[in-house]
């Protein structure tokens, strides 16, 4: 690691089992290519890791590596005088296009093991293929951006924070990119597995498709844009936001406060009138009539429960509504779809290692029976509000 600023570049370095399962995602695809001329960049490539690895198991590919700080670059040159080594700040638009390396549609395949700063709340915007615009964490546009250097049929392989997966920030991109790019996950890293950094990982790949083919999605702000005559949403997918330990310090006054019942994952299998009533202001996430569902815990097709009462719902933090808009779908027939699909959705649960699903996996299971679904967006800071 450089000393001077790794932190600020954060330069954790992947380490030589990493970068072998990288390169066994690429070399599947094009072992094949044993005197072809074709090019794989990594465009965060710090030290080389993943790349070297890819070249022992590639000796055919020509090789670009291109990085923001000018001491890796410079090593990166010593020890690889055969390598096109660049300087680019991939997220800087002004940068790429300055650099004869970064060339839309250039190359054949990536690889990036991103800065995995920006879990927290940053957020970065990006344009991508000029008219789709996705607001997304950082190592998220660093993906972007590597895979619009791609040309159509090539291969992108990334190391990501598991954080990518399971964010409500990025979901909307991830869904676009599972839709379209042929986004997959191949496997789960654990906490230290990088030195120095506690951050549990993904390795991904994604295909380069053509977009005139797929559907446009506008996403600012997490949320989708539908363009005017495109349908609307079939379906809103609440999730829970208010811990139980939380609900001592629920208060509620004056005007405004409605009875409300509380719901838990624990609750799914009992009774509504088993479940907790609380008095909350009416400006609070209340969710009225849907299908609820484990956003943490085991699912099994009981744990699909309908609700539609007079009184409202404040979901717990572990638990997800999915509810009709309009009456797109009756709740008793959208219960039997997501009891008759529960396989799914136990395996994508398992899928994460943890039994509990992420609201982008939620979103691709859902759309993948065929509904549109968009996410219920809380307009205050933690509790949504009643707004459809
Ligand atoms: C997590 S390290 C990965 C390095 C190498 N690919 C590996 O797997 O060992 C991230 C790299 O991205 C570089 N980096 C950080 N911000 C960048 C940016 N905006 N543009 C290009 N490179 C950047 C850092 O200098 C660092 O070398």
């Amino acid at each position: 690691m450089t000393s001077r600023s790794a932190e600020d570049f954060d330069q954790y370095f992947s380490p030589s089992t990493m970068a072998q399962a990288v390169a066994d995602v690429l070399a599947s695809r094009f072992e094949h290519l044993t005197d072809t001329h074709f090019e794989v960049v990594d465009f965060c490539a710090g030290l080389g890791s993943l790349l070297e690895v890819v070249s022992e198991r590639l000796p055919a590919a020509c090789i670009v590596a291109t990085d923001l700080d000018v001491s890796c670059l410079r090593l990166l040159r010593e020890a690889h005088p055969l390598w096109s080594v660049g300087r680019i700040d991939i997220l800087n638009e002004r940068s790429r296009r300055a650099s004869p390396l970064y060339v839309e549609g250039r190359y054949d395949a990536f690889v990036i093991n991103p800065p995995f700063s920006g879990r927290g709340g940053h957020v970065v915007n990006v344009t991508f293929d000029r008219n789709l615009h996705f607001t997304c964490s950082r190592p998220l546009a660093c993906l972007f951006h590597s895979l619009q250097s791609l040309r159509i049929g090539g291969l992108g392989v990334a190391v990501l924070p598991l954080s990518c997966l399971r964010s409500e920030r990025d979901s909307v991109a991830v869904r676009w990119l599972e839709r379209n790019m042929d986004f997959s996950v191949h496997s789960y890293h654990g906490r230290g597995c990088f030195s120095g950094a506690s951050v549990r990982t993904v390795i991904v790949s994604l295909r380069r498709n053509p977009v005139a083919d797929v559907a446009s999605a506008n996403a600012v702000g997490g949320q989708e844009i539908l363009p005017p005559g495109r349908r609307r949403s079939d379906l809103v997918l609440f999730r829970g936001k208010v811990p139980v330990r939380t609900l001592r310090s629920f208060h509620s006054d004056g005007d405004g406060v409605v009875e409300a019942r509380y719901v838990h994952t624990t609750d799914l299998r009992k009774t509504w009138s088993g479940w907790r009533t609380i008095s909350v202001n009416s400006n609070v996430c209340l969710v009225r009539e849907g299908v609820l569902f484990p956003r943490v815990g085991r699912i099994s097709p009981n744990s699909f429960r309908a609700y539609s009462d007079s009184v409202p719902l404040v979901l717990s933090d572990c638990v997800f509504s999915v509810s009709p808009v309009r009456a797109s779908v009756s709740l008793d027939d959208l219960l039997s779809i997501l009891r008759e699909n529960c396989r799914v959705f136990v395996e994508s649960s398992a899928a994460t290692g943890a039994p509990y699903l992420t609201v982008s996996q939620v979103l691709g299971l859902i759309d993948r029976l065929g509904f549109s679904v968009r996410v219920h967006q809380c307009r205050n800071r933690c509790l949504c509000h009643d707004s459809f």
